[in-house]
């Protein structure tokens, strides 16, 4: 390589040696210091012009927003704020940016607001804010596979076009091959997917659960890692109608074990991102002071971002029956009092998120695993207790997230499963395959899902799910 990244050159002693660096202007301040970001940190390199020796036709393009080469020589800085510089001795422009066009972009040095920076989200990963969620990001998926890797788990990597709903919620998106303009139709008039690319009807996958089932009957403990899909008509700050899931599964692991594994799995890759995102956690830990500064003291966080965190891996989560939690919130004061969208009556009421928040925020003030929740309202494939009224389900809850993880210990009996699926209608004929597991060995196990971008949520900071992910979807939005 022809030259050195910004990270490695800020690192380095090479005192009086001669290097190039490549990367974006972000300023270039009294014709005479470029900070020059090449997004492999949050920190820029100064380089210091001499502008008396140099082409003023040259330095008029050195403008923010422009690509540029710099060869210099690395000196120990005099200012303040860096501990090396690079004396300039020759620039290249790689690519100009007119500053008449920057001063309309998002790339022009203001602060502009998060909604602004959604609009031009192919920029704004030129900026520290986006530069430090999307190095975070990427940091916390290497350590996902690095946790599984080092604790025996396989990587299945589960389809994602299928034939089955596996959450049973029905919010999902067709994959068709057909012209909807005239599909072929059948003597009732209904359209004919025989006809359709894979000889029936297909959708993008809400979960690789079912499939990461087989596998784990089979491999032991595998996870899945990739994109899902859901067509829910949920226009808040916690929902994508394309997110990254990341899902768990072991034979022979009970819901204990299961509750263990995702404890022991979330405190893992937070504790990657403290020890291995210092810059970036740093500079956003600021930037939410410095938010917060606007807001009425009662509306500010408790704790700054690196604490937050370090509680999250220095304390158990909180575990609670679904039956306990809804005692506290019956006796609650917004439910007394009527604050509550939902006010909570009875056993068997799902909850909802202002409940949830509740019981982590005000009530237990740290991470809660919810778990044997009312059958009706978790999906078929969750183990019925002995009560017959209640299944081995679990949720996590966190701070200012709310439902981070879903997850249950699978019905492993054939018998049970299959009343389950008729009295929901989910015809044995289509998971026929997933029936097989409980014919051939069945055996207790357990997984859950984790919502990547809701992890990237709470290991940033950041309060709106569209803020986390390079381009988000959601309803009426696709573009990029
Ligand atoms: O609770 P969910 O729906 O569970 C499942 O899909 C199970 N099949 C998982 C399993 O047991 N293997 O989704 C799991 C997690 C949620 O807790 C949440 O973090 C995230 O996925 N999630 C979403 N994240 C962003 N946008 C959405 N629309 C999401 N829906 C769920
Ligand atoms: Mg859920």
């Amino acid at each position: 390589m022809n030259y050195i990244s910004v990270i490695d050159i800020l690192a380095s002693d090479a005192i009086h040696q001669e290097f190039t660096v490549k990367g974006w202007v972000r300023s270039f301040r009294a014709n005479q210091f470029i900070a020059l970001n090449d997004g492999s940190t949050i920190k820029n390199i100064q380089c210091v012009v001499d502008y008396e020796n140099m082409d003023d036709a040259l330095l008029n393009r050195v403008n923010t927003g422009a690509a540029i080469v710099v060869t210099g020589v690395l000196e120990e800085s005099q200012g303040a704020g860096q501990r090396v510089e690079i004396k300039v001795k020759s620039i290249e422009i790689e690519g100009d940016a007119d500053p008449e066009d920057v001063k309309l972009t998002i790339l022009s040095p203001k602060r502009h607001t998060l909604e602004k920076l959604r609009e031009q989200a192919h920029l704004r990963v030129r900026t520290n804010t986006f530069g430090a969620i999307m190095r975070m990001r990427s940091k916390l998926s290497f350590a996902v596979h690095q946790y599984f890797n080092e604790n025996g788990f396989f990587q299945a990597h589960t389809p994602m076009i299928t034939g089955s709903d596996a959450e049973g919620a029905g919010e999902m998106f067709q994959v068709t091959g057909l012209d909807l303009n005239n599909p072929p139709k059948k003597e009732d008039g209904s359209i004919d997917y025989s006809q359709d690319f894979f000889g029936k009807e297909t959708n993008l996958t809400v979960s690789g659960q079912l499939e990461a089932e087989t596998y784990a009957l089979g491999l032991g403990k595998v996870y899945t890692f990739g994109p899902t899909f859901r067509a829910e008509n949920s226009n808040t700050s916690r929902h994508l109608a394309e997110f990254w899931m990341i899902e768990p599964e072991v034979a022979f692991y009970d819901l204990d074990a299961n509750m263990d594994l995702a404890e022991d799995f979330i405190k893992y890759v937070i504790k990657y991102v403290l020890d291995n995102c210092q810059d970036d956690l740093e500079f956003l830990e600021k930037r939410l002071i410095d938010e917060d500064k606007k807001k009425p003291q009662a509306e500010r966080a408790t704790m700054a971002l690196r604490e937050k965190l370090e509680f999250v891996i220095n304390n158990n989560f909180k575990r609670v029956s679904y039956t306990e939690a809804i005692a506290i919130l019956r006796n609650s004061k917004p439910n007394k009092k009527k604050k509550f969208k939902y006010l909570i009556d009875e056993w068997g009421a799902d909850l909802q998120s202002e409940h949830e928040r509740y019981l982590v925020e005000k009530h237990f003030e740290c991470p809660v695993i919810l778990f044997d929740y009312p059958a009706n309202i978790k999906a078929f494939y969750m183990r019925l207790n002995e009560d017959g009224k209640t299944v081995r389900a679990m949720d996590i809850l966190f701070p200012g997230i709310g439902e981070i993880v879903g997850g249950s210990q699978r019905e492993e009996r054939l018998d049970v499963l299959k009343e389950k699926m008729a009295a929901l209608d989910i015809p044995e004929e289509e998971l026929w395959w997933y029936l097989d597991t409980r014919k051939f060995g069945t055996c207790i196990h357990s997984g859950f899902g984790l919502g990547f971008e809701r992890l990237v949520l709470f290991a940033t900071g950041m309060t709106n799910i569209r803020d986390v992910i390079p381009y988000p979807r959601f309803p009426g939005h696709a573009e990029f």
